[in-house]
């Protein structure tokens, strides 16, 4: 039978204290001018490499091996603290999408009968990424929920788009928009009044995450519910090129727009007897919208006017809260996970990070469950992120206070487990910036020293690995490895996450 009871180790001796290091998008490629981790001096990182090669492996951290749908996904935070945390493999997100959506199950559950009652009176409103990167959301999924709900009669759908730019390449919303309004028409033709309704970039309206900045979620809810945005424009594609265009403006930070008529209406408000789908399967960035669309106290920001509406996830997005209550699939049942394990066997875990990498350390590590399993055996420390600012501006971001936090806690006495989250590399990594991302690195080697030193005062032991590839390779390249020019002749660079593996040291503890 099963039990939470975890049998002493064979060999490993007891009492020992244990830091958990996860760099994240720090995966291990070629040394070239593109590999901003070769670039950047990480003495300590290179150490743990030559030092004991016998303790250092590489490992998967992108496509199958992690519960992805393909061997094109790149890994990504979710994913990768989901499986470091529980261990095991689950299909995710993405992946149980796509089966939902090839069975048509996902139009015989509970959340589909619940929105679909709108249909004959209302609109049905579908908010969310617009992009193929796969991390967040699809839009080969977002056209078959199209097609799926304009032959189980809705009248009029209204998509309300975020750009992406981060899980693909800038520039690429354009394309997305095209193939978008390409398929709207083809619904009008079919009679379904369907229409792109308002937009902005991910970065900037709506997919703030762990509480970072609420402004994000209002400028999105201004735009999507209320009708009102600084940018108004009466075609969606116009939108995206003219603000493109605009100086420094990339797909990421896209200011909010809406969609008017030739009146200046806005085309579609959400308003009292709608239906609304979040369609990003990825929990993070849907998280704070789900509140604001759902609770009915809600004190984050002035909503103005709440509509009376029935809204449903893609997924649920939080197994605690069990937010939103309405979803359209089922989320991986990740149960069992090594935070429970620890606190039913009286080990005290530290948890760290800073604010826009907190829930990869908690929330995704205990299986997208928010808050504490036994708060009397872990302590949860969240850093403030500076907000307002794009992370190459800041690339040292707040690691040293992170290492900080860990080598007290470490040297505390305190706690068994000791873990954290270091975002240089994958925040900064992120805007495309190199140099930026460069000194990212060097400042997340120097917290990995700082936690390790401290490992080493107590007699601990030590983990160090990442949760997906993103610093060790920033430009885009074709088939055989060889970066691609842009039609401006420039080398395109790659924002993304990467398919590299991550290392993973451990140090000998038993010899
Ligand atoms: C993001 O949400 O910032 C990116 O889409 C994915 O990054 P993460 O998986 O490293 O959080
Ligand atoms: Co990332």
């Amino acid at each position: 039978g099963f039990s939470w009871k975890l049998a002493d180790h064979p060999k490993l001796p007891k009492g020992k204290t244990v830091a958990v290091v996860v760099l994240d998008g720090w995966g291990e490629a070629t040394p070239n001018e593109y590999n901003c981790i070769h670039k950047a001096e990480t003495p300590c990182m290179d150490s743990l490499k030559k030092g004991a090669p016998e303790r250092w492996r590489l490992v998967r951290a992108h496509g199958t091996a992690v519960g992805l749908p393909t061997e094109d996904d790149m890994g990504n935070s979710e994913v990768g603290h989901n499986a470091l945390g529980a261990g095991r493999i689950f299909a995710q997100g993405a992946k149980l999408v796509d089966l939902a959506l090839a069975s048509g199950k996902i139009f015989e559950g509970e959340g589909f009968k619940y929105i679909k009652e709108c249909f004959e009176n209302g609109t049905l409103h579908l908010i969310g990424l617009l992009s193929d990167g796969g991390v967040h959301s699809r839009l080969d999924q977002l056209q078959l929920l199209l097609k799926g709900v304009s032959e189980r009669g809705v009248k009029r759908v209204r998509v309300h788009i975020l750009t992406d730019g981060r899980d693909v390449l800038d520039g690429s919303s354009v394309g997305f928009v095209e193939t978008l309004e390409n398929d709207l028409a083809n619904l009008r033709a079919k009679g379904v009044d369907a229409r792109i309704a308002s937009g902005g970039g991910r970065m900037n309206v709506t997919m703030d995450r762990y509480e970072n900045d609420w402004s994000v979620v209002k400028r999105g809810w201004d735009a999507q519910v209320l009708g009102e945005a600084p940018y108004k424009f009466t075609n969606a594609l116009e939108a995206v090129k003219k603000l493109r265009a605009e100086p420094k403006a990339n797909d990421q930070y896209l200011p909010p727009f809406v969609i008017v008529d030739e009146s200046g209406k806005p085309v579609g408000p959400i308003v009292d007897g709608d239906a609304v789908v979040t369609f990003n399967f990825r929990a993070d960035r849907m998280t704070m919208i789900a509140k604001a669309l759902e609770y009915e106290n809600f004190d984050k920001f002035d909503r103005v006017r709440y509509p009376k509406i029935r809204y449903a996830g893609m997924l649920e997005y939080d197994g605690e809260l069990k937010l939103p209550s309405h979803y359209l699939v089922s989320p991986p049942e990740i149960d069992r996970t090594s935070g429970e394990y620890l606190v039913y066997n009286g080990i005290r875990t530290f948890a760290c990070s800073e604010t826009v990498k907190f829930g990869h350390v908690t929330f995704f590590w205990n299986g997208n469950r928010s808050g504490y399993f036994n708060a009397e055996l872990e302590e949860y420390v969240e850093i403030p992120s500076d907000s307002g600012i794009t992370f190459n501006e800041q690339p040292l971001m707040k690691a040293l206070q992170i290492a900080e936090k860990a080598r007290d806690a470490i040297l505390s006495g305190k706690f068994d487990q000791v873990r954290v989250n270091l975002p240089n590399g994958d925040m900064v990594g992120h805007t495309g910036d190199i140099e930026a991302t460069v000194v990212a690195c060097k400042a997340a080697d120097a917290a990995v020293k700082m936690i390790l030193d401290a490992i080493e005062q107590v007699g601990g032991i030590y983990v160090v690995t990442a949760d997906h590839g993103n610093a060790e390779d920033m430009v885009k390249r074709d088939k055989s490895g060889k970066p691609l020019l842009g039609k401006d002749g420039k080398i395109q660079i790659l924002t993304s996450h990467t398919l590299e593996p991550v290392s993973f040291t451990t140090m000998s503890v038993i010899d």
